[in-house]
């Protein structure tokens, strides 16, 4: 196999950008679709696809929003303004974000861990093909992500649940490297 410099490149220098630094245009129809192909190949045990996507686009982000401040302030009623405004703009400024819902099937060969692992591959997977295609994306998952309702709000069945918001839009900023973990920290060799 040759090597793939420009791929090596990017994957040692790669970094998400925050939520709050993604702005329009977002990928358009044909992009959005390439997009969603390049995510949505990976490991897969079986090829059982445990997983599916929600997309949030245009108005639907705001609506969102306010049903999130809805149940936020439900879960807790002294929550200020300040916040409530905090949880509303939940799904901005990015112009897309893809939910990236854990959806088990009963198999006896793919246990669940690695039907969980798969989806979290997609997560990983929609950051970097946003890179590939000029975007920049960020992989947070946040309270919603652990609140039934709000991931019933959000659009997850019975028996599933969501393992990312991921936001994808363009921006103007280079976020530096952040600390990574030492190789002699992480990495062992087995000897028996
Ligand atoms: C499963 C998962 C959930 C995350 N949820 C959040 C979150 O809710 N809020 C947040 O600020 N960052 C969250 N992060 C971290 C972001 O992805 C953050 O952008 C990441 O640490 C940047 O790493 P990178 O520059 O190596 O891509 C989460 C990361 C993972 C893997």
């Amino acid at each position: 196999m040759p090597t793939n410099d420009a791929l090596r490149d990017y994957l040692k220098t790669r970094r998400s950008v925050g939520t709050g630094f993604l702005h329009e245009p977002g990928p358009n129809a044909a992009e959005l679709d390439e997009l969603l192909t390049i995510a949505t190949r990976v490991p897969d045990h079986t090829k059982i696809v445990p997983w599916r996507l929600v997309l949030f686009e245009g108005a639907a982000r705001e609506r969102v929003g306010d049903l999130l401040a809805a149940i936020a302030s439900q879960r807790n009623p002294a929550l200020d303004a300040a916040s409530l405004e905090i949880e509303r703009r939940g799904f901005m400024p990015a112009p897309l974000i893809v939910g990236v819902i854990f959806s088990p099937r009963p198999s006896p060969k793919a246990p669940e861990l690695e039907q969980l692992l798969s989806a979290g591959n997609v997560c990983f997977n929609l950051v970097n093909a946003a890179f590939a295609l000029g975007f920049a994306a960020s992989w947070v998952t946040r309270w919603y992500a652990f609140d039934p309702e709000a991931q019933q709000m959000l659009g997850a069945r019975a028996g599933e649940r969501f393992v990312g918001f991921v936001h994808i839009g363009s921006t103007d900023v280079k976020p530096e490297d952040r600390p990574r973990p030492l190789l002699e920290s992480v990495v062992t060799r087995w000897n028996g």
